[in-house]
């Protein structure tokens, strides 16, 4: 397998083996072999580049049911190229099964995924992911790892449909279940819906978390063109997946690894690209995660700005009206990239080992399609998402406005506020209620360390009593996260969160509110002295004690704030740079 004399360095066919040591090298290959031909391989197939591919299928996961095939397909890529394909397992997360959340275990699937590239021998490895958390988890460990990578999603659901309206997981769900808590339609309807939400295997088939990451991921170019959009039922997905693995043998003879990809121009054409699709705000935590494994540090306030000039283009669901089968038949990121060319970095380096640039020129001819708008003509001019600050939010807290009800934007009212999210349950359908449509809800105690693991419990429903009087919207404020298909003038990710001292956790019922979206505030409308007086009155317990033992003691010890991602403080590097970059 590898230069039994040194096996840290390349062996006769070029590739690197990460080889463990018996203290003997010559032994150490001999035994290896030795176990891998248990595995039916002869000499032969073994004196080629190694690419693992990860393997994310579980029982749990529809997501990811596609994973063997896709596997198949990859393998075939790397054999036809000249490759041995090996895949292996690391964890899965689907969103719907992953308690307490799927937030909490991103970092185990990171911490996963980045010891196994380095354990086992490999000249290349193709990550194979999909459900939000996933590809998050994938990118982090293997820029941490740094063997050359590409990835690969499982692909969009395709769109259900319930009475000749199409429907799709998961704004629909959320539409739906909101008519159905109204009273608007009866429980065999919400049945029949129930059906149609997630009619395929694949990711959630509007611009939520996962679509939103997996066009970042191909803007950021860890992935080859073109693969962001197709569903995960076609043919195509299975060709591009073929492609993925011969392209996996080059990338390892290149050596072509990941921190020559991910730099702050490509985390910038990355963050913009998630803007300009309208895309969850889940997806600027996971970036800056991935940014961070690169030593690259987001700021907020240029994220802001980014936002300022960047308008969304993209015409899907829960901005606009289409699902990904749309984005897909319409030309997937290619045209999106082709629409925001003049504020890309177009020299940036993808997994192709060609430029951005030059992908864009090499691309299929543009088409007239009703789904990509041109810069001129957007679906929301004034930027998806914007940063916040005040006394509610001193490192910041965001609102996606493009999906909120605009004439809440500007909004000042009284707070009704509950502890945490037994709290909220226990008293959101309450008739006694003290709530108007003015209200402004806050819900305490649901950040990284309050819930734990960040729920996306920003999305407070309305109370039942006000949704039969058909309001549909409210100002929302959390330390929570939302999911990407949900709708709402929702403030989340308010760092730091209550459990960690924050702000947010001396806010009473009744204190007035002012939400300034334009301004980039968030704040309460009381004095530094009276905010000083109850954070002295704050019970000690306020403080999130860490567990005893166990991965939670790490997370409870380790968890960075949505502002630093997430992750963990001792998987990332000392910062040694910063994006985006204008
Ligand atoms: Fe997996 Fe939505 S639940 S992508
Ligand atoms: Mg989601």
């Amino acid at each position: 397998m590898s230069n039994p004399s040194d096996p840290a360095k390349p062996d006769a066919t070029g590739m690197r083996r990460n080889l463990a040591q018996y203290g003997d090298a010559e032994f150490s290959v001999f035994l290896r072999k030795a176990f891998i031909k248990a595995l039916g391989y002869t000499d032969d197939a073994l004196e080629r580049p190694v690419i693992g591919i990860v393997d994310t299928r579980s029982g749990y996961n529809a997501c990811h049911q596609n994973v063997p095939d896709l596997i198949e397909a990859v393998s075939r890529g790397v054999m036809l190229s000249g490759g041995i394909p090996v895949a292996f397992p690391v964890i899965s997360i689907q969103e719907s099964f992953a308690s307490p959340t799927s937030m909490y275990l991103r970092n185990l699937m990171a911490i996963d995924t980045e010891e196994m590239i380095r354990a086992q021998p490999m000249d290349a490895v193709v990550l194979i992911g999909g459900c939000d958390k996933t590809v998050p988890a994938l990118l982090m460990g293997a820029i941490s790892a740094n063997v050359p990578a590409i990835l690969l999603v499982t692909g969009p659901m395709l769109a259900g449909s319930w009475r000749g309206e199409r429907l799709g997981a998961c704004t629909d769900c959320r539409r739906y279940w909101a008519q159905y808590r109204g009273g608007a339609i009866d429980a065999a309807a919400i049945a029949a819906v129930n059906d149609e939400l997630a009619p395929t295997v694949g990711t959630c088939s509007v611009m939520g978390t996962a679509s939103t990451m997996a066009l970042a991921a191909e803007a950021l170019g860890m992935m080859l063109p073109g693969g962001a959009a197709i569903p995960a039922v076609l043919a195509a997905r299975r060709r591009h997946a073929e492609q993925t693995g011969t392209r996996a043998v080059a990338l390892a003879a290149q050596g072509l690894t990941p921190d020559r990809i991910v730099t702050p121009a490509s985390i910038t054409n990355a963050l913009r690209t998630m803007l300009a699709v309208g895309g969850s705000t889940n997806a600027l935590i996971h970036l800056t995660a991935i940014a961070g494994r690169a030593g690259i540090r987001v700021d907020l306030d240029g994220f802001d700005r980014l936002g300022r000039e960047t308008p969304v283009l993209v015409d899907l669901k829960p901005t606009g009206q289409g699902y990904m089968e749309d984005l897909h038949r319409a030309g997937g990121l290619l045209p999106i990239l082709r629409a925001l060319k003049p504020m890309l970095s177009l020299d940036c380096l993808t997994v192709t080992g060609r430029t951005l640039g030059a992908e864009l020129e090499a691309g299929d001819a543009p088409f007239r399609q009703p789904v990509v708008r041109p810069l001129a003509q957007p679906v929301y001019a004034s930027g998806a998402m914007v940063v916040l600050r005040g006394n509610l939010a001193p490192d910041g807290a965001v609102i996606k406005q493009c999906a909120a009800d605009q004439g809440l934007l500007q909004h000042t009212g009284p707070a009704l506020v509950f502890a945490d999210l037994a709290d909220l349950a226990a008293r959101i359908d309450d008739e006694a209620l003290p709530v108007t449509p003015d209200t402004v809800l806050v819900l305490q105690n649901a950040g990284p360390k309050g819930a734990p693991g960040m729920p996306e419990a920003g999305y407070l429903p309305i109370p039942k009593k006000l949704m039969r009087e058909g309001v549909k919207d409210m100002v929302r404020i959390s330390d929570a996260r939302m999911s990407g298909t949900a709708f709402g003038t929702i403030v989340l990710h308010v760092s730091p969160e209550a459990a960690a001292g924050g702000p947010l956790a001396l806010v009473r019922t009744g204190d007035m509110i002012r939400l300034d979206t334009a301004g980039r505030r968030i704040d309460v409308l009381l004095d530094d002295d009276t905010l000083a007086a109850r954070r002295r009155e704050l019970p000690a317990s306020e403080r999130a004690p860490a567990a005893a033992r166990g991965y939670r003691r790490l997370w409870d010890n380790e968890v960075l704030q949505a502002d630093g991602g997430c992750d963990f403080t001792s998987f990332v590097p000392p910062a040694v740079a910063t994006a985006p970059v204008v």
